[in-house]
């Protein structure tokens, strides 16, 4: 597979929404397909041994849609190369496999994504994979967190999950570089809408796209964008060997979501900014996380590096963790489940939900908070929505 036919047409320097809508992909030589069509085949015909048509041989290495997935992110983080895999978890245990060997260490946020710290606590540890964790909006303790010579990856997110605490990519990708170690930065909850930390810095994007990238809470998918060719193609080896490559199908959603990720940001950042405002002057809700606020300790950075501060919140309420739980189970509109990113509106109770695999360590999240992924519904349906259930 050449890297013409994995990566073409990023439309470089284009506007994002129109990179969205058509990089990756030429409308079809042959009929003139406008969208890429979903090619359900496991191999292609060669033209005797070894003589590939447009470089495609079997479709875990390689598929048109697929293709032009990865070819369409790359663009939107301002890559060179992205690859597409069957979950966001995956991407991540396809990435740490690439770049780490046993007896390396990594950072990861002190309130990373259960799933995240699920991967290394519990698989990647086995594995011989060492790690720390710091808050990735303290410089200081990721620096001091780094263990020299060893640690390979300081993995941020940014916003965090669920805190939406902020990491200053650019200045995290100092301290890594400083010492010898790559700057992962997990996307998801900004998209590359609102934020490309490569372009800030950062070595490898990666992406849950089951959430904003996708948009419509239909599918599972995970990718990985990077900048620097050689461990592009590592990176491509490992994607290749291990084989959790996105189905075409899957390929397919992800792309379609992709074309419309900028409007439906820009509508998702909108309600959640009145949802916000609901919040903050709300009597049963102790402590809005929203980085738009003014008062949040990562504003000013996220004001630099985001454009703007996305659709995620999260709150405390009183009442502890009862009223938490009844919050949830009240909401009519906003729909109790976990997941984000979606054009519809979730609420999820993090410490008994997602991050239910951090409770009893240090990641633990406190029991009173609630998050939301505000959708694009009409606003004043989820405020009124979101008044009725906290009583
Ligand atoms: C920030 C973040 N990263 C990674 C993942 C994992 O992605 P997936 O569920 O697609 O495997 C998630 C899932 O919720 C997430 O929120």
């Amino acid at each position: 597979m050449t890297e013409q036919h994995r990566q073409p047409h990023q439309l470089k320097g284009q506007g994002f929404d129109t990179r969205a809508i058509h990089a990756g992909y030429e409308p079809d030589p042959m009929t003139g397909s406008v969208i890429p069509p979903i090619y359900a085949t496991s191999t292609y015909k060669q033209d005797g041994v070894g003589g590939l048509r447009g470089g495609y041989e079997y479709s875990r290495s390689a598929n048109p849609t697929r293709a032009a997935l990865e070819g369409n992110i790359a663009a939107l983080e301002e890559g060179e190369r992205g690859f597409a895999f069957a979950s966001g978890l995956v991407a991540e245990d396809t990435l740490l496999r690439a770049i780490c060997n046993p007896g390396d260490h990594v950072v990861i946020p002190d309130d990373a994504y259960g799933g995240t710290f699920r991967l290394v606590d519990k698989v990647a540890t086995r594995w011989g994979l060492e790690y720390s964790h710091a808050s990735v909006s303290d410089i200081g303790a990721v620096g001091a967190a780094i263990v020299p010579g060893r640690t390979k990856v300081v993995w941020i997110e940014t916003p965090t999950n669920p805190l939406l605490n902020i990491g200053d990519i650019e200045a995290l990708a100092a301290v890594a570089h400083d010492a010898g170690a790559l700057l992962v930065v997990d996307n998801t909850f900004a998209s590359p809408y609102l934020q490309q930390p490569l372009v800030l810095g950062a070595d490898v994007v990666v992406h849950s796209t089951t959430k904003y990238c996708g948009g419509h809470s239909d599918v599972v998918g995970g990718a990985l964008v990077v900048r620097d060719l050689e461990l592009a193609e590592w990176i491509a080896f490992h994607h290749n060997a291990i084989g959790a490559v996105a189905s075409p199908f899957d390929s397919w959603l992800v792309l379609r979501g992709l074309k419309t990720l900028g409007v439906r940001m820009d509508r998702h950042c909108d309600n959640a900014e009145q949802v916000v405002e609901f919040l903050t002057g709300h009597r049963a809700v102790t402590q809005v996380f929203y980085p738009g606020l003014e008062e949040h300790p990562g504003h000013e950075i996220a004001g630099r590096q985001m454009k703007r501060y996305g659709g995620i919140v999260s709150f405390r309420v009183t009442g502890g963790e009862e009223h938490a739980l009844d919050v949830c189970a009240k909401a009519e509109v906003i729909t109790l489940g976990e997941s984000l990113g979606g054009v519809e509106s979730l609420i999820e109770h993090p410490g008994r939900m997602t991050h239910a695999s951090v409770e009893g360590t240090d990641l633990e999240v406190p029991s009173d908070l609630i998050r939301l992924s505000v959708g694009i519904e009409t606003a004043e349906d989820l405020l009124a929505d979101l008044d009725q259930a906290l009583g």
